[in-house]
């Protein structure tokens, strides 16, 4: 009697929630948004829905990997789960804390011409600021919540110096923070993206980043479409067309060009640090 083959019923690929393999970890401001949703276009891109902040927040990471799991989306195996905090950049006990989950995770960091990225990192925490509704009425003699004063007095001391302590500033001293990252992983582990470039021309960079990432090029211009309204590129795929949030893309203040200058003066040296570390020269204007 031949022998009847056995049919083995078809697995089904069972989609899972795994942890990250890729991190934006910043800078804010810089668009970090654009940049993770941009990368979920890819069919083979997961993205975690909100900012995890599980490696920053020490009551977070507190709570350990199947925490963080438990905040990833389902995947199938092979796609790439992507999750983005941009506070991670900044934060000193995050390098070593992302080591100790993978010590081969692969780390986009998006940068923006540094004075552009203060004033874009004023603009959104005056608009945090509710003026409309002060929670404490400015009574005379009251100081002036910082969201309410001019950029110009923020960032420049009355000395004229400039106001390093200033946190808009301080986090566009990008290589303060770089450093440190790459005293945990190889340089070849961190992408940097030109985020003004993004903004311009999403999808040649997006092929750089899908290279980085392993990925095969699927991201191309059926994916984008200017809206003249907006001012930016705005997504689409074969279902949707979607523009980021109204927050993404404010309008900027008008900052007085004599602080300009002088901020991108002193940032000179600064930038050039910057260029030293990730061994590329991003153009910025002096
Ligand atoms: P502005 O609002 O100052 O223009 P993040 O997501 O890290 O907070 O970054 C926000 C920035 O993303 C925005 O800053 C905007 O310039 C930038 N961005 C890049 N591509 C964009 C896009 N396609 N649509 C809207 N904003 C985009």
């Amino acid at each position: 009697m031949a022998l009847r083959k056995r049919i083995r019923p078809q697995r089904q690929p069972r989609p899972a929630r795994r942890l990250p393999q890729a991190l934006i970890i910043g800078v804010r401001k810089c668009g970090t948004r654009a940049l993770l949703e941009m990368l979920y276009l890819h069919p083979m891109v997961q993205k975690a829905s909100g900012e995890v902040h599980f490696f920053d927040r020490d009551e977070n990471y507190a709570l350990g990997l199947e925490w963080y799991r438990s905040k990833m989306p389902l995947s199938f195996k092979g796609q790439i789960t992507i999750e983005k905090s941009p506070s991670y950049f900044v934060t000193p006990e995050v390098p070593e804390r992302v080591r100790a989950m993978n010590s081969s995770v692969r780390l986009l960091l998006i940068v923006r011409e540094p004075v552009t990225r203060a004033i874009s990192d004023y603009t959104q925490l005056r608009s945090r600021a509710t003026p409309s509704a002060p929670a404490h009425p400015l009574l005379p003699g009251h100081p002036v919540p910082d969201a309410a004063k001019p950029f110009e007095h923020l960032a420049i001391s009355p000395d004229g110096s400039i106001n390093v302590a200033y946190r808009p500033i301080a986090i566009s001293l990008y290589h303060a923070y770089l450093h440190r990252w790459l005293e945990v992983f190889p340089r070849e582990q961190i992408l940097v993206v030109n985020g003004d470039l993004l903004i311009e021309d999403p999808v040649p960079q997006l092929r750089r980043i899908e290279k980085f990432l392993g990925l095969e090029h699927k991201i191309g211009r059926k994916n984008f479409y200017f809206n003249e309204t907006k001012g930016f590129y705005c997504l689409r795929n074969d279902t949707t067309d979607k523009c980021l949030r109204e927050t993404k893309g404010r309008k900027h203040p008008r900052v007085d060009p004599a602080v300009v200058t002088k901020l991108r003066k002193f940032f000179i040296q600064h930038n050039q640090r910057f260029y030293d570390l990730v061994g590329e020269d991003l153009g910025w204007p002096e």
